[in-house]
């Protein structure tokens, strides 16, 4: 095109994909080529703003290790990871949820009924469920892979304090697709504020909070792997996580029952418990694969 204008610079970009171009890859630059477009004329874009979007994601760069990735979080406020989950999460499983920066991979077998607080302190909290097939049939073989945060808010990964698997488990069903364990109520935490995606929640008055919830990894031969998180339906949070992460069918509750009812066999602290504990029932349904 010799004279490149705003209505045809679209169509324009769109002449010069090459013929041998991976059908996918055209697919995916055509859409967002529109969109870009259209975003600069809707908005009548200056250089001024344009500049400040591209010194932010140089910032966004600049901060991001392998420890800690800002893109992600970006992508995590901006409610595009979460979208991403529901556009592909499957019809008859459990809903899926952002895995978020802090998951640690090789977290240690445990046995079912472990006890995953310790001396951290914190509300006892009892979590059982099973795994399900979509017919409700359990699943067993499945490996559930846990984690959350301790007391203090923070995930052992961001915490030289803490051991480095401290709330990390892994557990294995058996053939009646059970699970069980013992851990401390996680609690509500913000996302890391001190970088640019800080300064964007800041600039648009969002706050940087997640409800309280516990991560889970799901996975089983057959079947579909799910990366999802459950919460509680009395966090002050759970209609406002700052990453969209909440789902109807991933919302527990917290039933406060007595010392006298903890489970006298089957749990690490069976026969030890004298405080009242939080029940938590969540079971997980898998896709087939
Ligand atoms: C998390 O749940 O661990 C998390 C998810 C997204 C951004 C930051 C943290
Ligand atoms: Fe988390």
């Amino acid at each position: 095109m010799r004279s490149v204008d705003e209505n045809n610079i679209t169509e324009t970009f769109l002449s010069y994909f090459g013929k041998d171009t991976d059908p996918r890859l055209r697919e995916v630059m055509t859409s967002l080529a529109k969109h870009l477009h259209e975003f600069a004329k809707e908005t009548e874009l200056t250089h001024e703003e344009w500049q400040t979007g591209l010194k932010f994601l140089q910032w966004t760069g600049k901060i991001t290790t392998d420890e800690r990735n800002e893109f992600v979080l970006l992508s995590d406020v901006l409610g595009l990871s979460s979208l991403i989950d529901i556009i592909n999460s499957s019809e008859d499983g459990t809903s899926s949820s952002v895995l978020g920066p802090f998951h640690i991979s090789g977290s240690p077998p445990h046995e079912m009924g472990a006890d995953l607080r310790g001396d951290s302190g914190g509300d006892l909290v009892l979590v059982e469920g099973r795994i399900l097939d979509p017919d409700q049939n359990p699943i067993g073989g499945a490996t559930i892979d846990i984690w959350q945060t301790a007391p203090n808010g923070l995930y052992s990964s961001q915490d030289e304090e803490q051991d480095r698997y401290n709330f990390h488990a892994l557990f294995t069903t058996d053939v009646d697709g059970q699970y069980s364990f013992t851990t401390t109520r996680p609690v509500s935490y913000t996302v890391p504020t001190d970088g640019p995606v800080g300064e964007i929640l800041n600039a648009t008055g969002r706050h940087p909070w997640r409800p309280s919830h516990l991560h889970y990894i799901v996975e089983a031969d057959g079947y579909r792997p799910l990366v999802t998180e459950v919460f509680p339906d009395d966090d002050p949070y759970l209609d406002e996580d700052t990453v969209f992460g909440v789902r109807s069918d991933l919302v527990m509750t917290y039933e406060r029952r007595l010392a006298s009812t903890f489970p006298s066999s089957g749990y690490a602290l069976s026969g030890q418990v004298s405080e009242d504990y939080l029940h938590v029932a969540f079971d997980v349904v898998l896709s087939r694969a």
